[in-house]
């Protein structure tokens, strides 16, 4: 049986490391492609080397050539410029638009029938722009925030709690920004509310911590975070690929779903070969609501910069 083909576009931290994970966890053959000569060559032969080692046979190509992407099944877009100390993820928009656009080209003239998932920042953003220059169903464009967003917080749960972080299941909703939307009354240990096991106080830290996560990195590393984002993509391409039927927050296209109106924006929603098949719709209290219109209003902002620069 062929495997499938995953292009990773962008050799960078994310990407790279994208390519690394999908090939331990034999999601397929990889091509990884950049703008930059010789970066996404000597990456995917580093990763390859690496094979005999770990132990997984797949095909990985690197180059800055979009033929070799032809066929893909999956296109993971990271390429775009990351943020640094002092910056906010929507200060990426301009430039980041402008990369987008070229690669969802390039995506939809090589891989018309791939399905796509956006990393790079502002990422609801970035989606939306995808969504529209590749024209693909919705279904077929998402974006990776919700699935690294939940797990920083399950990651701050279990160190608290002292507990495996297997058992921790959480929800998030919103952009991916400061506004970003934890549902604790959504998190449990081993279907155990987490209220029953932390204090209001305690779980607002963690929240709060959870929200500035992607700066609590950027201002330890000088750069943005890659090991845990690029886990968060790579689990999205196992469960299209593998058609699990995963449920995952991510950023997904909602019609009437949440009010959104016809906007991309973080959802649970179900993971499988059609891409997102399914969004969960959840009964939000007023609290959660507001936070998720507030939410959604920012990412609504963000989306007609984008048309704007289209
Ligand atoms: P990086 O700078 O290490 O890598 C980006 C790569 O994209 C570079 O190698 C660059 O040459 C390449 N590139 C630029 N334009 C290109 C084009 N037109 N075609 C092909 N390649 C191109 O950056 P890093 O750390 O990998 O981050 C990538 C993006 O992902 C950033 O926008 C960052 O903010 C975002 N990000 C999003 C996360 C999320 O949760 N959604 C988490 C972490 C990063
Ligand atoms: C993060 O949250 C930079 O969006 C990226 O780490």
């Amino acid at each position: 049986m062929a495997r499938n083909k995953i292009t990773i576009v962008g050799a960078g931290n994310v990407g790279a490391t994208t390519a690394h994970i999908a090939a331990t966890g034999r999601l397929g053959d990889i091509v990884l492609i950049d703008i930059v000569d010789g970066l996404a060559e000597g990456k995917a032969l580093d990763i390859a080397e690496a094979a005999p080692v770990q132990l997984y046979d797949c095909n990985l190509v690197g180059t800055c050539d979009w033929e070799e992407t032809r066929g893909s099944d999956i296109v993971i877009i990271t390429s775009g410029l990351p943020r640094k100390p002092g910056m906010s993820r929507d200060d990426l928009l301009a430039k980041n638009t402008q990369i987008v656009k070229d690669v969802s080209e390039r995506t939809a003239q090589y891989s018309p029938e791939s399905i796509v998932i956006v990393v790079c920042n502002p990422l609801d953003a970035m989606v939306h722009a995808a969504a529209k220059v590749t024209g693909f169903a919705k279904n077929r464009v998402m974006g990776m925030a919700g699935a690294l967003d939940s797990a920083r917080f399950c990651c701050f749960l279990a160190t608290e709690l002292g507990v495996s972080v297997e058992q921790i299941k959480c929800v998030l909703m919103g952009g991916h920004g400061d506004d970003m939307v934890p549902l604790p009354r959504f998190t449990s240990v081993s279907g155990i509310p987490i209220a029953e096991l932390l204090d209001e106080a305690k779980i607002a830290e963690l929240l709060e911590r959870t929200r500035k996560g992607g700066i609590e990195i950027v201002n330890l590393l000088g750069y943005s975070a890659y090991y845990a984002p690029a886990a968060g993509a790579a689990k999205m391409t196992e469960a299209i690929l593998r058609d699990s039927k995963t449920v995952v927050s991510c950023c997904a296209y909602c019609g009437s779903e949440y009010g959104a109106g016809g906007y991309f924006v973080g959802v649970p929603a179900v993971l499988g070969s059609n891409g997102v098949e399914r969004i969960i719709k959840l009964d939000l209290n007023d609290t959660e609501h507001a936070q998720f219109r507030e939410s959604l209003d920012h990412v609504k902002g963000l989306a007609a910069k984008v048309d704007e620069l289209l």
